[in-house]
């Protein structure tokens, strides 16, 4: 399909891609700008204040009030109409800020970008679907990076405007409004070039009518009461969002009158925060592999808290700069890992409605913490005490800083599910691991376990085809019998007429996964492929120690050699209830279905207690629930712990 990868092949997503880059790109430096133009047209710490935070409240404002109304008249309207009438419309508000010059106009133009911005975006979500084909996954991950990965381009940008405007002594503020005027109507004249965007709807609109404010948060109370996960997971996002608002709101007038820096200093911090961000999500929750969800989360935003008030106390650009973007690091894993954890927790029926509904309580959160902050910092105004200069400005950094402090040990109680176990022993595995596995494989070896019938290849294909579609390089493979040797063991092991003593059957499995792990395993996640194994040494722990009652210390050392020490990232233990189970296999049962129920039940326990002791590395799915169930929580479980894909093309 040509030499564009992914969904990127379909002409028109392509161009709807180039107008969502620009739109993004537009919607970011239009908010350094804004800010910057806010502060420059009032002179005075409080006035200053009264006008960054006018602006940024507005700003926010409108999405809280109206996300309601908007995705119902975009289902309504004709898309791509909507989508070039806001564009046209957003170049002429931006024009119209320098030249109009007050900070009345501004605030009153901010917002009315905003509510259109609020409509392109649905238009260009339904618009997706038909132009993207089947690449829809391609298509999300495309848009993504046109949303976010804009935001340090925008700083650049912004950063080098603010260099040269030192030169020419053109403001900053004013060079970047008129690029950004001239980035939306680039973007209305691509889109208006795409045909092929459906006018409207070609399913009815949603039926369910998305919920207000005020319904949003009593539901998001309802639901923080239904768990201590969800309850955990609320209060830690919702405290981080709270902490990055104080950040947002106050980051231009702390560059200005504490790090007494300009608009390229301000660029700076953006731009770090972002890049920040963006590789936490990308790559933290790798770095924090092995250590349960459960308890890195609140660590993650203590950590992000630390940097703030960090930052609040050692007023130096480079040393901020280098906080702001550990600061996103932290944020971003905590979003992502306070996201899957709630993934994995929250039934696959309400899910969308969940997210929904946590969406728009960190909106929330945030607006108020940029109002709150903004205020605050105004109010405390700016002091002379004894030696001290006190700023209003560091004072409220300081509070955010001790909020995401509190928030990040409270939501640790509320999550740990070791509690007794000291943080530290997670912390000194964490590095240790690292130490060994720098010189190891940079794959992904997950393996499903589970009793017969549990439904282990279905999901392990499932899987795979998920993994595949991000772009993965998968080898989907199972025990016994992957290779030429192992299919001729597989045959004396499972065939009834073997008669196999313990040892001998134990030591035939071994010789398989030797012969598996040397010859498919290691090289497949040497090249850093994502290996999927139906079956590993679980088996062996749970079928021959257990089920056959050989010593389990035994088994266990007989596996380690047999696989050199290869132990899978992720296990999967799909339990089941043997009588079930047996009940599902079809054909004739083979030498090891034809145990007793009683073996299979052994069998069963020993998988549980294996995953129970190492709760990190297992994910235990009740393989009772639907096939559906089951494969998403498999898929919340392995995705965030994926190693970066490339792009394969298709
Ligand atoms: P298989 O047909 O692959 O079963 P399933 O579809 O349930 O995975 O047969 C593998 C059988 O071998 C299964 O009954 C479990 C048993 N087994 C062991 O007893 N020990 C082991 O180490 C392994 C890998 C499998």
């Amino acid at each position: 399909m040509g030499r564009w990868p992914g969904a990127l092949a379909h002409r028109g997503f392509r161009q709807l891609s180039l107008a969502l880059v620009l739109s993004s790109f537009g919607d970011w430096l239009g908010f350094l700008a804004t800010t910057a133009l806010a502060s420059q047209l009032v002179q005075g710490f409080n006035a200053k204040s009264w006008a960054i935070g006018g602006v940024l409240t507005f700003r926010l404002l409108p999405a809280v009030l109206l996300a309601p109304l908007v995705g119902v008249v975009a289902d309504r309207v004709d898309r791509r109409l909507v989508m070039v009438v806001s564009d046209v419309l957003r170049f002429g508000l931006f024009l119209s800020m320098p030249l109009v010059g007050s900070v009345g106009w501004l605030i009153v133009a901010t917002a009315l970008v905003e509510v259109l911005s609020l409509l392109w975006i649905p238009a260009k979500e339904a618009s997706v679907p038909h132009l993207a084909g089947d690449q829809l996954q391609s298509a999300n991950q495309i848009s993504l990076f046109a949303t976010y990965g804009t935001a340090p381009i925008a700083a650049v940008v912004f950063g080098v405007l603010g260099v040269l405007s030192v030169r020419t002594g053109e403001p900053a503020a004013h060079i970047a409004l008129f690029i950004d005027a001239g980035t939306f109507l680039f973007a209305a004249v691509q889109v208006f070039r795409i045909k092929d965007i459906p006018s409207r709807a070609t399913v009815s609109p949603s039926l369910e009518e998305p919920p207000t404010l005020v319904e949003s948060v009593r539901e998001g109370l309802r639901f923080a009461r239904s768990s201590d996960l969800v309850r955990g997971v609320l209060v830690g996002m919702l405290g981080a969002m709270g902490a990055t608002g104080v950040v947002v709101g106050n980051g231009k007038l702390f560059t200005e009158t504490v790090l007494d820096g300009g608009e390229a200093a301000f660029a700076l911090l953006f731009g770090s925060v972002f890049v920040g961000i963006a590789l936490g999500v990308a790559f933290g929750p790798r770095a924090v592999h092995g250590v349960s969800r459960h308890r890195a989360l609140g660590p993650a935003i203590f950590v992000a808290g630390g940097c703030l008030v960090f930052m609040s106390v050692v007023p130096v650009l480079a040393l901020v700069t280098f906080a702001t973007a550990v600061l996103g690091w932290f944020a971003g894993l905590a979003y992502v890992l306070g996201l899957t954890l709630l993934g994995s927790e929250v039934e696959d029926a309400v899910r969308g409605r969940t997210f929904g509904l946590v969406n728009s309580l960190m909106r929330i959160s945030l607006l108020l913490a940029v109002a709150v902050g903004a205020a605050l910092a105004h109010l405390i105004g700016v002091h002379r005490i004894g030696e001290i200069d006190v700023n209003g400005v560091s004072v409220t950094l300081l509070l955010g800083g001790l909020l995401a402090l509190t928030v990040g040990m409270l939501s640790f109680r509320i999550l740990d599910d070791r509690p007794g176990v000291p943080l530290r022993r997670d912390l000194v595995a964490l590095v240790r691991r690292r130490r060994a596995s720098r010189s190891a494989r940079p794959g992904l070896f997950v393996v499903f376990e589970g009793g017969e019938g549990a439904g282990k290849s279905t999901q392990a294909r499932r899987l795979a085809a998920v993994l595949e579609a991000a772009g993965h390089d998968v080898v989907v493979t199972r025990e016994p019998g992957a290779t030429p040797v192992g299919a001729k063991i597989r045959t004396l092991l499972l065939d009834p007429a073997t008669t196999l003593s313990p040892r001998g059957e134990a030591l035939l499995y071994a010789a398989d996964r030797a012969q598996h792990v040397a010859s498919v395993v290691r090289p497949a996640l040497e090249r850093g492929a994502v290996v999927i194994s139906d079956r590993y040494v679980d088996s062996s722990l749970a079928y021959q120690g257990a089920g056959r009652s050989l010593p389990q210390q035994e088994v266990a050392q007989l596996s380690h050699w047999a696989t050199d020490g290869l132990v899978p990232d992720v296990t999967l233990l799909l339990d089941i209830d043997p009588a079930i189970g047996l009940a599902r296999a079809t054909g004739s049962p083979d030498r090891i279905e034809q145990e007793s129920l009683a073996f299979h039940q052994t069998v069963r326990q020993r998988f549980l207690e294996l995953a129970a002791a190492e709760p990190d590395r297992y994910l235990v799915v009740a393989a009772g629930l639907s096939p559906d169930a089951v494969h998403a929580a498999v898929v919340a479980r392995v995705l965030p712990v994926a190693p970066t894909p490339r792009l394969v093309r298709t």
